[in-house]
């Protein structure tokens, strides 16, 4: 679905002229399950969009049109009733959430559609929810920060999904054109680190797969991770496992069950890999970029335990091909999509690879997308 098509579809049901605005979706080139750990993060926004053409409609209804989905869903202006899909339970929420903030609201005729292949781990949910603030931030000037955007929509998240970290909300509003976004999940402050890639593209193979306990393995990361703090802020007064090191860590073993001391390490050695990243990019040293990657993906598949067979065999498949230099899942995990570093001229050698592999082993093909990276969530 294309910006155009978006526009087309909203003048052949609405007589206003809309205002455009486009929500990109998100990778994670490193950093996963750390951002609500108050770890480090390091995502970009890349070129697959959402578009939305939005104006006030003068009524008492939200007018709501998912092109993809060929649905449209009307929201009474008192919210007093939760629409039954699932894409519209996400735009009655960033209602709810701006409400409850005390945002005048008006009513608006929005129709939106996109790019976003959805359930690959690329972060639809975040470009849906902020996307949609922020066009009625910039149509009411009501002024709110791209934070405060991002937290709008972590908010929405939380109430209608996962209690999920601020990485894929921050992404697709901080986004820049080849850069990756450094954050820090404790300060919410981030830098840019340049993409410079030469030869090597960014290329996603989605498993294909979603399953069913995501989201509560997810929060149930989460706890264990809470539940560590808790027991180490009674013991040492940390506030927070950006606070904490490997060594302190080490020295509470005993104490800490085992599970639960696993993920922690996780998290406190993905940090340093963010960090390390950074550097090596910094440098350009994409073949260590690409170590680092393959050894997130191993304490995400052994020690936090958020991969799955599909995940772990696609990650598996590419790691001896010559012109791959790093691979590993992507996002929250147990399906969606892995992340690679490939050479431009090895990519249709290892994708005609995985084709034929995966279906082998699991009776179907991973959708391959290569991405850019691309700016944060703009009007058109
Ligand atoms: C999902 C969440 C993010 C983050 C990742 C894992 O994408 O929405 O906040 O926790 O999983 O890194």
């Amino acid at each position: 679905m294309t910006l155009s098509e978006v526009l087309i579809a909203f003048k052949s049901t609405h007589e206003t002229e809309p205002i455009l605005f486009r929500a990109p979706a998100r990778i994670n080139l490193i950093g996963e399950h750390t951002d609500y750990n108050d770890g480090f993060v390091m995502p970009a926004a890349v070129d697959r969009e959402l578009f939305f053409a939005i104006a006030p409609n003068r009524k008492d209804i939200y007018e709501l049109t998912a092109l993809e989905m060929k649905a449209s869903v009307s929201i009474n202006a008192g919210l007093n009733q939760v629409p039954g899909q699932g894409w519209a339970k996400y735009f009655y929420a960033v209602l709810e959430v701006l409400h409850e903030k005390g945002l005048p609201l008006k009513t608006v005729a929005c129709v939106f559609g996109g790019n976003i292949p959805i359930g690959s781990g690329m972060s639809s949910s975040a470009a849906l929810t902020c996307g949609f603030a922020f066009a009625l931030n910039d149509l009411f000037d009501w002024k709110l920060s791209r934070l405060e955007l991002a937290k709008v929509g972590q908010a929405v998240e939380h109430r209608v999904g996962i209690k999920c970290g601020l990485m894929d909300q921050y992404a697709v509003l901080f986004g820049k054109k080849e850069q990756v976004v450094k954050l820090d999940c404790q300060q919410h402050t981030h830098e840019y680190a340049p993409l410079k890639l030469g030869d090597y593209r960014l290329v996603l193979f989605n498993s294909m797969v979603q399953h069913s306990l995501a989201d509560s393995a997810y929060n149930d990361r989460r706890k264990s991770c809470e539940s560590v703090l808790d027991f180490l802020n009674k013991k040492t007064g940390i506030t927070s496992l950006k606070d904490l090191t490997i060594e302190k860590l080490v020295a509470f073993k005993s104490e800490i069950d085992s599970v639960a001391y696993q993920r922690v390490r996780y998290v406190l050695e993905e940090n340093q890999r963010v960090l390390a990243a950074q550097k090596a990019l910094m440098t350009g040293e994409l073949m260590t970029l690409g170590q680092l990657m393959y050894a997130s993906h191993e304490g995400l598949s052994n020690e936090y335990e958020v991969s799955c067979e599909e995940l772990d065999f696609l990650v598996d498949q590419v790691r001896d091909e010559a012109g791959v230099l790093g691979a590993r899942m992507m996002g929250g995990g147990f399906g969606g999509c892995t992340l690679n570093l490939i050479h431009a001229d090895a990519i249709e050698r290892i994708q005609k690879k995985l084709n034929r592999k995966y279906d082998e082993k699991f009776g179907k093909k991973p959708e391959m997308t290569e991405v850019v990276t691309a700016d944060g969530i703009s009007r058109v």
